[in-house]
């Protein structure tokens, strides 16, 4: 009797589990969008596939055929009254940048109370490093080597932005970038496979949560598919010539950590991919997304990238273009309204099954059942003042801009500076400055939520320290009469000079390439007139990017990489150079010497004839080392870390087998600190060609002054993996070196046999 109770619980609990189920367990999710779907015409279905933007002003498609006073009656409607209308007649499947809760609920009530169906359309919304508390931008984010904390700042993120009434949002970017003149590098975790896979799958855990449906979570959606980031000389939306090796190797491995997330959504791009653009691209949309990968969420178009398939020469009108697109697997439209214009003749006229239309709003179904609009369609409205810019998020905005930071060189100890420092000239067109803290995307964060700089440093110094501030320059264009020289002369009075260079928050991201990737306007002058002083300059930057700094590197004794570091970004920077905090980041890109260079990345391959000083015959330039600037991997910190003891389980391994690997690392110096244990393999000789060094795994870790830790890492046969000859992915028998260090140059080597 007495084990009876436990198992009649048991029983009573599975019993009444269907009452306390927040959501329909998916058996039945698949059988009420098969409810639906037998019930829905095929405008509806259409309705589903589409998405409008906030501010647009659709087309009723009924208006077309309808009479002049139907004509007459939609032409004097707002875009409001027209999404309004749309979301009756259940023809608005999605809608993004309609922000706040009470004018998404007014939406939605239309489309849940009013329509035939009752299915509620699903807000999207770029909420990208932030909603109103805004993070560093993703690529500082990856430079925090710290997955743990970039997926709370998504978490934060998305708790925000679902208060205002958001159900998706259209990030992680997991494009990878090796080509800093593209501004979009800025929205990505940079130039690496594995550690853009890492970033990606943290996010979509933090923007997802363990539970979709959960009021505080949003979905993600996995962008830009594929090879965007490759775009022709770094110029946005080029086209993109990509091998299958290389697809497979360096630009597709993101997205597929990203569905092993269990990313919701995907969206195609807008590039040509080696002929055929990416929102036309049945190959990669289907072949590999659904067949190979399995992925079962829906994708999206991006903005317009059908109706580009026209000036892409890739189809000679929308109906071509929707068409296209919908053939090759991109189940909503994103703003040009193509598939609610162009698909029901198609239907008709048999070019497009109506199977393929079916799949597509299964799909989309699926993701509105499993986010819980059809339980909860609506926003509870008094969330968003409770949430937005909580002090909790502010603290973890700080955390994680700390940790961004890259401290890329310290000559002489010049940082930190002393607390008691009598005279400080804070100079550059940066330093008093909020909104370009939050860099390109920033959603719904406010100028005024963001303390300047010198507002920061001044409250780290004495009140008896003179601080003076000047411009010196605009960031771009050109100087006033006497700025340059107004600066040097507070300079000269000064002991030390923090100038706070860089780039405008709007020059990175979308639309924004740069040739030239030098300090813009006149800065780099300003920078000389500085350091000609004789004064110690500390060098802040904020930029979306690598810049070409190879003066400064030669000159100022100490740079801090700060990105674009966002709402609590200057407490972070203030933190750093008074040493309140010790810099750990490190670089997740290589920034080259000279725009010449580019691309340049850690892991490229040896070539036949790699660089040599003593032969000319070799792979390198007549006029710029072949070395980078900075390497990916490379920061430095307050304290000193010394790597020993780097450890195989087995100098030889069978193909199948995992490998242990540790090595232990010391804080040599005197303050304790933050290092970033990296990981690499180099496969010697392979049936294809291995570049010289991959990153394998990682771990950031704080020691004390003279602590050591053994730091423990397990490669997997996928570790040691690679596409052979006949593109099978495989792991070959043969010699391997695996590295331990703080940077993707130098480390610690050891030999290792796969048999
Ligand atoms: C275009 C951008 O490429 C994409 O990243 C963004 O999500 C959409 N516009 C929607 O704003």
């Amino acid at each position: 009797m007495k084990k009876a109770f436990p198992v009649l619980l048991l029983f009573a609990l599975l019993l009444a589990a269907p009452l306390f189920a927040a959501d329909p367990p998916p058996q039945d999710i698949e059988a009420r969008i098969e409810a639906l779907l037998g019930n829905m015409s095929l405008e509806e279905k259409l309705g589903q596939m589409t998405q409008y933007s906030e501010g647009q002003s659709p087309i009723e498609t009924e208006v077309m055929t309808g009479s002049e006073k139907d004509r007459q009656l939609h032409k004097n409607k707002t875009s409001r009254e027209r999404f309004i209308a749309l979301a009756r007649r259940g023809m608005l499947g999605s809608l993004l940048n309609c922000i706040g809760a009470a004018k998404v609920n007014e939406l939605q009530k239309v489309a849940v109370k009013e329509s035939k169906l009752g299915i509620p359309i699903i807000f999207g919304y770029d909420v990208i490093h932030g909603y109103r508390t805004i993070f560093p931008i993703p690529l500082g984010q990856a430079a925090s080597w710290n997955p743990g904390l970039v997926e709370k700042g998504a978490q934060v993120a998305a708790r925000e932005a679902a208060s205002e009434g958001i159900h998706w949002t259209f990030s992680p970017m997991v494009d990878i970038a090796r080509d800093p003149r593209w501004g979009r590098i800025a929205e990505g975790s940079g130039e690496d496979p594995f550690l853009t896979s890492v970033m990606a799958r943290a996010q979509v855990r933090g923007y997802q949560g363990s539970d979709l449906s959960s009021p505080s979570s949003v979905a993600a959606c996995a962008k830009h598919y594929v090879g965007y980031g490759a775009a022709i000389a770094g110029r946005d939306y080029n086209t993109t010539e990509i091998p299958e090796r290389s697809l497979r190797e360096i630009y597709l491995p993101s997205f597929k950590a990203a569905v092993l997330e269990g990313v919701a959504t995907f969206m195609s791009a807008f590039n040509d991919l080696n002929g055929v653009p990416t929102s036309g691209n049945r190959y990669t949309l289907t072949t590999i997304l659904r067949d190979e990968w399995k992925f079962k969420g829906f994708v999206v178009s991006d903005w317009e990238s059908i109706l580009q398939l026209i000036p892409h020469g890739f189809a000679a009108n929308r109906a071509q273009a929707g068409m296209e697109g919908v053939l090759a697997g991109v189940d909503m439209d994103m703003a040009d309204g193509i598939y609610q214009e162009c698909l029901p003749a198609l239907v008709n006229e048999g070019k497009v099954p109506m199977a393929v239309i079916d799949e597509s709003v299964r799909r989309i179904l699926r993701i509105k059942f499993q986010k819980g609009l059809f339980e909860n369609p609506y926003t509870d409205i008094t969330l968003a003042p409770k949430v937005l810019l909580a002090e909790s998020h502010k603290t973890d905005a700080l955390a994680m801009a700390r940790e961004t930071i890259v401290l890329l060189k310290n000559e002489g100890k010049t940082l930190p500076l002393k607390t008691t420092l009598s005279s400080v000239a804070v100079v550059g067109p940066l330093a008093n400055d909020g909104r370009n803290l939050m860099g390109s995307w920033y959603a719904q964060g406010r100028d005024g939520d963001n303390v300047p700089i010198l507002f920061e440093l001044r409250k780290k110094l004495s009140p008896s320290c003179k601080l003076t501030y000047s411009q010196g320059c605009p960031i771009e264009g050109p100087a006033k009469a006497g700025e340059i020289e107004a600066a040097v002369k507070a300079a000269k009075a000064a002991d030390v000079v923090v100038a706070v260079l860089g780039e405008r928050g709007d020059m990175c991201g979308e639309a924004a390439s740069r040739s030239s990737i030098d300090l813009p306007g006149r800065q780099q002058e300003l920078l000389e007139a500085l350091h000609a002083t004789e004064k110690p300059v500390v060098l802040v930057l904020l930029n979306g990017r690598p810049l070409t700094i190879q003066w400064a590197a030669d000159h100022i004794p100490s740079i801090v990489e700060a990105w674009f570091p966002g709402t609590m970004g200057a407490r972070a920077i203030a933190d750093v150079i008074f040493g309140d905090y010790n810099p750990g980041g490190k670089l997740p890109v290589t920034f080259p010497r000279n725009v010449g260079q580019i691309p340049i990345y850690y892991s490229a391959k040896n070539t036949g004839r790699p660089a040599s000083a003593s032969d000319k015959f070799t792979s390198k330039y007549l006029d710029v080392p072949v070395t980078p600037l900075y390497p990916f991997g490379h920061g430095l910190s307050y304290t000193t870390f010394e790597y020993s003891g780097l450890e195989l389980s087995s100098a030889s391994i069978k193909r199948g087998e995992d490998l242990q690997v540790s090595v232990t690392v010391k804080n040599t110096g005197a303050r304790e600190g933050d290092e970033v244990v990296q990981l690499y393999i180099r496969d010697h000789v392979a049936s294809a060609t291995r570049p010289l060094k991959e990153l394998k795994a990682f771990s950031r870790i704080h020691l004390v002054p003279g602590e050591a830790r053994k730091v423990s890492f397990t490669l997997t046969p996928d570790s040691f993996a690679f596409y052979n000859r006949e593109m099978v992915r495989t792991v070959e028998a043969g010699a391997f070196s695996v590295f331990a260090g703080g940077s993707s140059q130098g480390g610690l080597e050891a030999k290792l046999e796969i048999e």
